[in-house]
């Protein structure tokens, strides 16, 4: 028997041998930087002409590796070999399935810190957040693998005399997965292993932002014994190319986590039934937010205050959960406000890879320009209170920035940033409060800072979001203890890291004997 599930603890830096052994992996990533990753399909490497840079985004001209890119007749290849490996695949059981993600767990365990060093370099993440994400792919491992295998045992249906029911899951098909750069291990990973568990096979399209992480995880799934053809790693190419599977007669489901426009454009193809296709596709997404931390009157003002700041900048506000409004009662909002703009004035922006730094760059210049651009927009609709700067010459780092003042149907607190930007809006009742929460497109996640019992249980009901937490940061949802997924424009609810999510990549047969 395995041991029950429990979260992988994050690591803690204040203990000397910690810091160093992360330090030894930063050195040692250090030395693997530059070099070149093929496409991997049905086992074979794959070199192509053309190549993806992963550069570092704190320091731009710092080359991470190089990728393959993939082109439609690779794609092809790529089915095919996914379609084959489906026939074997599918038919080895639950629990050795199993056994394939709970090895993976295992060895990325022992190699967790190399593996944060890749994030720091790659996506720019500060050690603490580096290490969480290194963290969350070990829990969905651990989390999926033990899922798999009391799913397999099926649900009890009724049966009368003389005949037997019995009801289970069967897996699907070839699954594309498309995953982002924000959590380019343990979304990448989580996506791709609930995916793998429960028979099917897939074709992996990493952010071109993050291919380096994905090819190191793909290696280690190898190396836990995932069989040829199981997971093909196909990154680069144009969109064309994820289009392309995307509208594929053999592609049986999408796992998308990415913006909503390419959300939208993703279902609006899946749901066109090719010449030759014989199934509706399935399409699981999970896209933006517009999080809002509600702090009411009678409230922890410096524990709203934290959240709001942890929230709002951890990992450069480059979380489909994070804070980026913060909708304050009159009665404490310049006492709130102002604490956070303190708080915030004394976050340390730098390079990731020092350990003392709070924030590091956006990802790419794409990013930052479009941060910029909402900064001035913010500028035009609220109170500059603090940040408001960029510097790109080096790396892409943007200050974390505070707007005040700004009305609830301003761009700024409608629109998805992604950057370190949060708004503050005033509101006179806490039934004001959670109208303004509520009256934009997205619906992922949403706090509320309150001693008012009658409050919290307001919210409980009318707080429309997919995560909702109470006297904590809106940030940071744990795998197995916070089923994570957004209602509306934030997708399909498809509850990442809970008791459901591995039944979306599945279909129920029943089976009745008469005996
Ligand atoms: N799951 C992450 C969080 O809760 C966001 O993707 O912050």
């Amino acid at each position: 028997m395995t041991v029950p599930y429990k979260h992988e603890p994050f690591t803690n830096f204040t203990l000397e041998h910690e810091a160093e052994a992360f330090r030894e992996a930063l050195a040692y990533v250090e030395t693997q930087l530059g070099q070149e990753y093929p496409l991997i399909i049905g086992g074979r490497r794959v070199v192509t002409e053309e190549k993806v840079v992963s550069t570092n985004p704190a320091n731009k001209q710092q080359v991470v590796g190089v990728v393959s890119k993939a082109t439609k007749a690779l794609a092809d290849e790529a089915m095919s070999a996914a379609l084959s490996a489906f026939e074997t695949w599918k038919r080895v059981s639950p629990q050795a399935r199993a056994d394939v993600l709970l090895r993976a767990a295992a060895i990325l365990r022992r190699r967790k810190h190399e593996f944060s060093a890749w994030l720091v370099k790659e996506v720019g993440k500060p050690w603490k957040e580096a290490d969480a994400d290194t963290a969350e792919a070990i829990d969905f491992l651990e989390y999926y693998a033990r899922q798999m295998i009391s799913l397999s045992e099926g649900v009890p249906v009724l049966s009368r005399p003389g005949e037997t029911n019995r009801f289970f899951y069967v897996p699907l098909g070839v699954g594309l997965i498309i995953s982002p750069f924000n959590f380019p291990l343990a979304i990448m990973a989580g996506t791709t292993v609930a995916a793998i568990v429960t028979g099917n096979t897939v074709i992996l399209r990493p952010s071109d932002r993050a291919p380096i992480v994905a090819a190191k995880f793909v290696e280690l799934m190898e190396e836990a014994g995932l069989p040829e053809g199981v997971l093909n790693y196909l990154p680069g190419g144009e969109a064309e190319v994820g289009e392309y599977i995307v509208e594929h007669p053999q592609t049986r489901f999408i796992s998308f986590t990415g913006s909503r426009a390419v959300g939208c454009r993703i279902y609006e193809r899946a749901a066109i039934v090719q010449p030759g296709q014989k199934w509706l596709k399935r399409v699981i997404a999970e896209m933006g937010g517009k999080d809002a931390i509600i702090v009411d009157k009678d409230a922890d003002l410096e524990l709203a205050a934290q959240s709001i700041v942890a929230s709002a900048f951890g990992f450069s506000g480059q979380k489909c959960s994070a804070c980026s409004r913060a909708i304050v009662l009159e009665d404490v909002y310049d006492e709130v406000l102002a604490r956070v703009v303190e708080l915030t004035k004394q976050l340390k922006v730098g390079n990731p890879k020092e350990q003392s730094t709070f924030m590091g760059p956006v990802i790419d210049k794409v990013s930052y320009d479009k941060i910029m651009g909402y900064i001035e927009v913010g500028k035009q609709e609220g109170k500059l209170m603090t940040g408001g700067k960029g510097d790109d010459s080096q790396g892409f780092f943007i200050e974390p920035t505070i707007f005040a003042d700004v009305s609830p149907t301003a761009r700024i607190m409608q629109e998805e940033i992604f950057g370190p930007v949060v708004a503050f809006t005033k509101v006179k009742t806490f039934d004001e409060a959670l109208e303004v929460a509520n009256n934009t497109d997205y619906g992922l996640t949403g706090a509320v800072i309150s001693n008012n019992r009658g409050h919290l249980e307001k919210a409980r009901e009318q707080f429309h979001v997919g995560n909702l937490y109470f006297n904590r940061g809106c940030t940071g949802a744990i795998v197995g203890y916070h089923p994570f997924g957004g209602f509306n424009m934030s997708g399909t609810d498809s509850k990442a890291g809970g008791p459901d999510y591995l039944l979306l990549h599945m279909q129920a047969k029943t089976v009745s004997e008469m005996f």
